[in-house]
């Protein structure tokens, strides 16, 4: 491809990803490595910036990583942040040392002198900090661009070497200052054209898949997430009726789903999109399982039965398409080896196909990006938009035995919930939602009647990756409309409760 690109070194702090998909939302293509990427590499890249992350070590650890002097000789701009802000100081001659007091949160930061760096900002603003150690000594030919209080050198750096650290972290927030120093970093420092677009993205790859399939024939497992929903349309754009899309029906999506997949890909896109109608095969293997890994293995092998069987009468395909996308592919932020997703639905797929090669068009994107690509190809929001929704979907949202009658009270629940959140325009603020019904009943009293019937729990959580989430605060006079409409309109639900547990302790699912 032809676009800059920046490398984040990865030293193993928190905020890695957020590094990157910053840098990607100033229009800059970025990747993250691991710090031990080799000068000969980073050579053969050529980037136009380097990053250097945060990290949990102290530089004068022992086995704190370190980094090779040459990186400063190369002639291309470094910012480091945070552990990277220390470690420039310490190995350009400077010194890193525990701070007497640890800074962690809202910090007001003071600006001195000028620079490229620190262009157009004014002279005070909030950072966000997280330290134990800082620079207390800076390299020579280096200056003072920012202190806080308690941070002497919030920001520093030399011009002329392009070299600058950066105490805080201008990723988060709650830096205020923080993106424009980045987009300064990247824009008047790197040089940056600002050549990463979604919409380049997309025509890129539209004319590499149409030359690397030419006349072949390609297969996708379309499951109605965003990330499929997006590579499959990439590759139709690209090769048309060349591309057949599987959507396999296992009975346990949420309400009118499949009948929106297949409205949007078939009926208005044109695609050619076959729907293996596979309900009753699900239901009758679910029957009596109550254990939620048994649930998961069951339903994650019928899937795979099923779509063989449709991938066997379509006969052997040239290429199979999947909807990985960049955190799928750097392990734990490490940005080291590639793995392929392990989600149920497409990691044991190519093992059941008759293919040649796989194409994964979103490999290199964030999910933001997948969005953005899905937008300019003329997606609508409902399908853009699309929360996650894991691959056993409802089935791991019923407690205990699933069967046809609580999946329908499951599923009215859970679209009046969806519904209200929609019309309080809570929809992109709130990660994931969703209702859940519990294995358990009460009493109720409607109209003049004792009622004994489930108790519906409302999921609702916010997370920036779904490894940590904490509970949405959604208004009462929401939640109390949503309780209202789910107890009246929906039969055998009595009661409707709210989970408050973040995640630790609790997972977002509830099994
Ligand atoms: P937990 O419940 O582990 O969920 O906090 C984290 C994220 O993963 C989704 N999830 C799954 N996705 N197959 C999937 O494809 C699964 O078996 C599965 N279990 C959980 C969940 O919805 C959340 O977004």
């Amino acid at each position: 491809m032809t676009h800059q690109t920046v490398l984040v070194l990865d030293f193993g702090g928190q905020y890695n990803q957020l590094i990157a998909r910053r840098v990607r939302d100033l229009s800059v293509y970025c990747e993250l490595v691991g710090c031990d990427l080799p000068i000969a590499k980073i050579k053969e890249i050529s980037p136009i910036g380097i990053i250097f992350t945060g990290g949990p070590n102290s530089v004068y650890d022992e086995n704190a990583p370190h980094i090779d002097k040459e990186i400063f000789s190369l002639g291309i701009p470094v910012l480091g942040i945070c552990y990277g802000s220390q470690l420039i100081a310490q190995t350009l001659g400077g010194k890193a040392e525990k701070a007497n007091k640890s800074e962690y949160g809202r910090s007001d930061v003071e600006f001195v002198g000028s620079s490229p760096l620190i262009f157009g900002l004014s002279r005070k603003s909030v950072c966000w900090m997280s330290h134990t150690d800082h620079v207390t000594r800076l390299p020579e030919g280096f200056s003072l661009l920012a202190s806080t209080a308690t941070c002497p050198a919030a920001i520093y750096g030399n011009d002329e070497r392009k070299i600058y650290g950066v105490q805080f972290h201008p990723e988060v927030v709650h830096s205020l200052c923080g993106n424009k120093i980045l987009e300064n970093f990247l824009y008047k420092v790197c040089g940056a054209k600002g050549d990463w677009t979604m919409k380049n993205f997309a025509r890129e790859q539209i004319e590499k898949i149409r030359e690397k399939v030419g006349e072949g024939r390609v297969l996708c497992a379309m499951s109605g997430g965003v990330d499929s929903a997006v590579a499959a349309t990439l590759v139709h754009q690209a090769v048309g009726d060349k591309l057949v899309c599987v959507f396999v029906d296992h009975g346990l999506h949420r309400k009118d789903e499949p009948e929106e997949v297949m409205k949007v890909f078939r009926d208005r896109l044109g695609m050619n999109l076959i729907k293996a109608d596979a309900g009753e095969r699900f239901l009758e293997k679910l029957k009596g399982v109550t254990d939620p890994e048994s649930k998961r293995r069951i339903i994650g092998a019928e899937f795979i039965k099923v779509f063989e069987e449709e991938a066997k009468k379509i006969g052997a395909v040239d290429f199979l398409v999947q909807g990985t996308i960049y955190p799928d592919v750097i392990e734990s932020g490490k940005g080291k080896s590639a793995v392929i997703k392990s989600h149920h639905n497409v990691g044991g797929l190519p093992s059941v196909v008759d293919f040649k090669e796989i194409i994964e068009p979103l490999r290199d994107l964030f999910k933001d990006e997948v969005r953005k690509v899905g937008s300019e190809l003329g997606l609508e929001d409902k399908i853009v938009w699309r929360q996650p929704c894991p691959g056993p979907a409802l089935a791991i949202r019923i407690m205990g035995e699933v069967t046809s009658e609580k999946l329908e009270t499951l599923r009215e629940a859970d679209a009046i919930f969806r519904e209200e959140i929609g019309r309080a325009s809570l929809d992109r603020e709130i990660w994931q939602y969703f209702a859940v019904l519990t294995d358990s009943k009460t009493v109720g009293v409607q109209g003049d009647f004792r009622t004994y019937e489930n108790v519906i729990a409302l999921r609702a959580i916010t997370s920036v990756d779904a490894m940590t989430a904490d509970w949405a605060r959604i208004p009462f006079d929401v939640l109390e409309k949503i309780s209202t409409r789910i107890t009246n309109e929906v039969k055998h639900a009595n009661r409707v409760v709210y989970d408050i547990t973040s995640k630790p302790p609790a997972t977002i699912e509830w099994e």
